[in-house]
């Protein structure tokens, strides 16, 4: 079959500078711990558990007396879960990306500052949770809807700073700039589209290829936020998408690709999984 592979498709850099950071600190003296699964992907989860790099949850900490190494994975954690960390006497290794750093940063300072903060995303997610747990007051608030939206500004007020889930949807979060502006809530308002560039590349090549596509595959792992919104982009363009974790998951929907087939993946899917899919589409069908 005719296929064509996302170029953005597969780990984006904060993801590979934490899974590299496992691998790196693996088989060493001490126990490795990480905060909770490094990537969405239990492949990677499992290969890593079978060199000794073990996911723990925030509430296990304590039974584990201090002793090692604890890596925070590229979602980041809140100030507090941090110094938790710290106190209990482990090593932290800090494999947040960049990117979510520095909304951390922009969130603590604007916060300082008096702002209202708004932040655009899912409030369960990791992600956003270390994200309002930068914020020095409780004059926080997550939205991903617009009666959301509504409801978190009504009130209205002086300053208001807006930033976003790096893996949120540029579309909706552009649409929400929009109303924020014209509906005038507060008196200023600092907006900063937080959305990484690996977001936004690999959902505009989705959009781009499951319009030109007849088939649309996405891999990723289902708990995974960036390659459900990835699913949701190709869904809307291409009515024969497919969302799998491997290529087993393929299997019963073989019959159902025709014509070109296009294959992007998220940002925690590794390059293999992906060229295992794209060789069998090819070659199999
Ligand atoms: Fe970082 Fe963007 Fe990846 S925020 S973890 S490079 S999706």
């Amino acid at each position: 079959m005719e296929v064509e592979v996302a170029k953005s498709a597969g780990f984006c850099f904060g993801v590979k500078r934490a899974v590299d950071m496992c691998y790196d600190s693996a088989g060493g003296e001490k126990n490795v711990y990480t905060l909770g699964p490094i990537i969405h992907n239990d492949e990677v989860v499992s290969e890593l558990a079978g060199r000794g790099v073990r996911a723990v949850e925030e509430d296990e900490m304590e039974s584990l007396h201090g002793e090692g190494l604890v890596i925070i994975r590229s979602h980041g954690v809140s100030a507090a879960v941090e110094k938790k960390i710290s106190d209990m006497g482990f090593e932290i290794k800090d494999a947040t990306c960049p990117f979510v750093k520095k909304i951390h940063r922009i969130v603590d300072e604007y916060s300082r500052k008096g702002y209202f903060v708004l932040v655009t995303g899912d409030e369960a997610h990791p992600e956003v949770i270390g994200i309002c747990g930068h914020c020095a007051t409780d004059r926080i608030a997550v939205v991903s809807d617009e009666e959301g939206l509504d409801k978190a500004l009504s009130s209205g007020g002086e300053n208001l700073l807006v930033v976003s889930q790096t893996t949120f949807n540029l579309k909706k979060f552009k649409n929400f700039v929009e109303i924020i502006e014209k509906k005038g809530y507060y008196r200023s308002v600092y907006i900063q589209n937080t959305i990484c560039n690996a977001t936004e590349e690999r959902q505009s090549e989705a959009e781009r290829m499951s319009k030109a596509c007849d088939s649309m595959i996405v891999i990723g792992d289902k708990t995974s936020s960036n390659s459900k919104k990835l699913y949701g982009i190709c869904a809307e363009n291409c009515e024969n998408t497919f969302f799998i974790q491997t290529l087993d998951e393929l299997m019963p929907h073989a019959g159902k690709l025709h014509g070109k087939v296009g294959i992007t993946a998220g940002a925690s899917t590794p390059n293999n999984i992906i060229q295992e899919v794209s060789r069998y589409v090819r070659d199999e069908l």
